[in-house]
């Protein structure tokens, strides 16, 4: 990275003297930094060529763009996102370049980042990826994700923040913001109603303007007026007819003009596909347009993108005028002058402790006891002599895979080797592979290394895992879903919701043999549990990344006590989720075959909201999440009982009334209790963690303001709190309210 800054500083300093005009002396107002950042832009943009500008805002390679050489402004880097920085890959190919220095920490998936409800690891996990991709020399990290979990096949899931779009809200922001104070670019994705991997190109969403404003913008919006976002990434799929890269609505209107958004659109790769509409349809920049480099183009195949050289010739020939243009390339610069051309930027760190403390910290705050019946967990280690550890996730590499947020971690601790290393000199822990599942474990050139075959029946590999579960103080299981394709991985969805390779039976059998077992499920998204009654304890783990089986270790021994609380609701079937109930996913091919009518049907009832309103009692309801220790939740007081600007704090004393300590997560829900439209029976709209060691007291305050209050309102397009009574439900899940308090909204 230092020789890549001098480089630059170089280049810039180059400018800075061709600039430094003999005649006045003075030093360009694009080049100075005591300016205003838009001056600089101005000035700037004067001083392009129409080539220069064309250059700026389509790919050249395919992570990076260029910059105005003969002005002093380098070429852009970006990388994936969101959970480490991607190794690199070869100018023109999806191939790896071959570098040694590309290994990175590998922070866990943002599922786990969002079940620590906790901003501050959101901060912190920004700025850790952040001095990751300054070293690396990225300026741009594609990402957070932010969609909606709509159903538990998404295949992406694992890549976003969960059901709700409150809590997504709060957890995207610090991310953004901390990674963007290093001077790295976050580019928010995949905007917007991206909810299918399968046809993600194809499919057109219909959705009701409410259910667009209440459930699949709030994140984006947060993320953009909070968090002041410098890049945001179209989604592929379309909406109103038109791809969401180049949106006249989303982009034009609700980002740009509504939002005030003054960053970049980046389109995801290869999701541009007409010229007119990106020119006019608010994309800022272009990559991964299908090219192979040989094919198209004659010295250079990103010639061929849409915003290349058919869109200069199309401003030469006055198809055009300039004014698009320079919007983009407006944007383009003052990107420039947040990240590569900010001279404060620091050099970064590549693999540092901290980041790997980082990396532990998310992991073992998001991990989620769901069920702990009788106490099982922790695991008593001083009395246990022998442990069986069973299933293929116990070993696996899980950071190789899933698509564009595959990484080449430095290090990646499986839970076998966590439990192992913890346990050492004190307990035996045993080996069964119980199941066979995805032996592969290569993506685009990186390997595992590890060799996973084994060609035994199921029948075999059950009665192994049985006969040695026998006698063993614990029988611990590691299963779920992997990154392998059709699991949790880009490009597919899930095709059922059951556990693969023929899990059930083997969890099953155990907790027949072993009544000290625990499954511990790895995967970003929910699966079926038809066993919940006869497995005592049961642990949400994730995609954890480079410390996985440390914080795994940490929290089953007790060495940390659990605090995660599930982002998403725990449906006991698709029967029980809006989207299959009502028959809306994938949708229906139109006449032609090219394109996908998909109707979001179940409107703003996602998640817990169509829960509540159908009266499904899930496996696990969103918010739940269990601890160690245990905490009562009392006296909740407000500031008024009327309201006119919808400002009101709640207060709620916490006591923890265990013998541990631990933290829980305190969480209001507002209920409208009579409205013009139909609500749901609760939303989240406020939520706060608190430590308390054993016997302490606190009280937690929680505020909320009028938009809390407030319905999307078709009618006039903006957002509606009605005059009237209501509710405020307050508790430690979403099926756990036992507070209420009633008030008044008055005009
Ligand atoms: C993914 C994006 C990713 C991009 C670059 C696309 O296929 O949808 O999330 O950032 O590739 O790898």
């Amino acid at each position: 990275m230092k020789a890549v800054n001098s480089l630059f500083c170089r280049a810039a300093l180059g400018a800075a003297l061709l600039f430094t005009s003999a005649a006045s002396g003075q030093t360009p107002v694009y080049l100075d930094p005591s300016k205003d950042i838009e001056a600089r832009v101005e000035d700037a943009l004067g001083r392009m060529t129409l080539s220069e500008k064309i250059n700026v805002i389509h790919a050249q390679s395919k992570f990076s763009s260029a910059g105005v050489k003969r002005l002093g402004f380098p070429d852009f880097w970006t990388d994936d996102g969101p959970h480490g920085v991607r190794p690199d890959v070869l100018w023109d190919e999806w191939e790896q370049a071959g570098q040694t220095n590309d290994s990175c920490v590998a922070f866990p998936a943002l599922t786990c980042l969002a079940a620590t409800w906790n901003p501050q690891m959101a901060a912190l996990y920004g700025h850790s990826l952040g001095e990751e991709a300054l070293y690396r020399g990225k300026d741009m990290i594609l990402g957070p994700g932010v969609n909606i979990y709509r159903t538990p096949l998404g295949g992406r899931n694992f890549e976003y923040m969960g059901e709700d779009p409150y809590l997504a809200s709060r957890m995207v922001v610090p991310y953004v913001q901390q990674m963007q104070a290093l001077g790295v670019a976050a580019c928010v994705k995949h905007y917007c109603l991206n909810n299918d991997e399968e046809y993600r190109h194809q499919v057109n969403v219909i959705v009701s303007d409410r259910a667009l404003h209440e459930i699949y913008l709030p994140a984006f919006e947060a993320a953009v007026r909070e968090g002041h976002a410098w890049g945001i990434m179209g989604a592929y799929n379309l909406y109103r007819d038109e791809h969401n890269c180049h949106n006249q609505y989303t982009l034009n209107r609700i980002l740009k003009q509504d939002w005030g958004f003054d960053g970049v659109v980046v389109s995801d790769w290869g999701g541009a596909h007409d010229l007119d509409q990106a020119v006019r349809n608010g994309l800022d920049m272009e990559f991964g347009t299908w090219t192979d480099g040989l094919t198209m183009g004659a010295t250079n195949a990103y010639d061929n993108y849409y915003l290349s050289r058919q869109y200069e010739q199309a401003i030469l020939s006055g198809k055009y005028t300039t004014r698009e243009l320079d919007e983009k390339v407006r944007r383009v610069l003052r990107l420039f002058f947040r990240t590569t051309m900010n001279r404060q930027r620091p050099y970064g760190f590549l693999c540092s402790e901290e980041h790997y403390e980082t990396a532990r910290q998310v992991a073992s705050e998001g991990i989620v006891l769901l069920q702990n019946r009788g106490g099982v967990l922790p695991i008593r280690a001083a009395e246990a002599k022998r442990i069986l550890v069973v299933g293929e996730n116990a070993i696996k590499m899980m950071t190789v895979g899933g698509g564009s947020s595959s990484l080449k971690a430095q290090h990646e601790i499986s839970p076998l080797q966590g439990l192992r290393d913890r346990l050492k000199g004190q307990t035996q822990v045993d080996f069964a592979r119980g199941y066979v599942g995805d032996v592969g474990g290569s993506y685009n050139g990186v390997t595992t290394g590890q060799d996973l075959k084994d060609e035994r029946p199921a029948e075999e590999l059950i009665s192994e895992a049985v006969e040695k579960a026998r006698g063993a103080d614990y029988v611990i299981i590691f299963g779920g879903l992997n990154k392998a394709d059709y699991q949790d991985c880009e490009g597919h969805d899930r095709k059922q919701m059951e556990l693969p390779y023929e899990q059930d039976r083997l969890i099953t059998a155990l907790a027949r043999a072993n009544k000290n077992t625990v499954y511990v499920n790895i995967s970003g998204n929910a699966v079926t549990m038809p066993w919940t009654r006869e497995v005592p304890a049961i642990v949400q783990g994730w995609f954890l990344g480079s410390e996985a089986g440390r914080a795994l270790a940490a929290v089953l021994t007790g060495d940390v006590n659990p605090s995660g609380k599930l982002p998403f609701t725990w449906p006991a079937s698709l029967k029980d989720v809006g989207a299959h109930a009502l028959d809306a996913f994938p949708g229906t091919w139109r006449e032609g075959g090219k394109i996908i009518d998909e109707e979001y049907r179940e409107g703003i009832f996602v998640g817990y909201r169509w829960a509540d309103r159908q009266k499904t009692r899930p496996t696990f309801a969103f918010g739940h999440g269990l601890s160690y220790t245990t905490f009562e939740l009392s006296n909740l007081r407000q500031s008024a009982r009327e309201t006119r600007d919808g400002r009101l704090t709640f207060t709620v004393s916490v006591r923890n009334t265990g013998t541990r300590e631990g933290a829980e997560v305190v969480q209001l829900y507002v209920s409208d209790l009579k409205a013009s439209v139909e609500r749901p029976l609760k939303e989240l709209k406020a939520f706060s963690k608190v430590t308390l060691r054993p016997g302490e007291s606190r009280d937690v305050e929680l505020t909320i303001d009028r938009l809390a209050l407030s319905f999307w309102d078709e009618q006039s397009n903006g957002w509606k709190a009605e005059p009237g009574d209501f509710q405020v439900l307050v508790g430690n899940a979403s099926d756990n309210t036992p507070l209420k308090a009633k008030f008044r909204l008055v005009e």
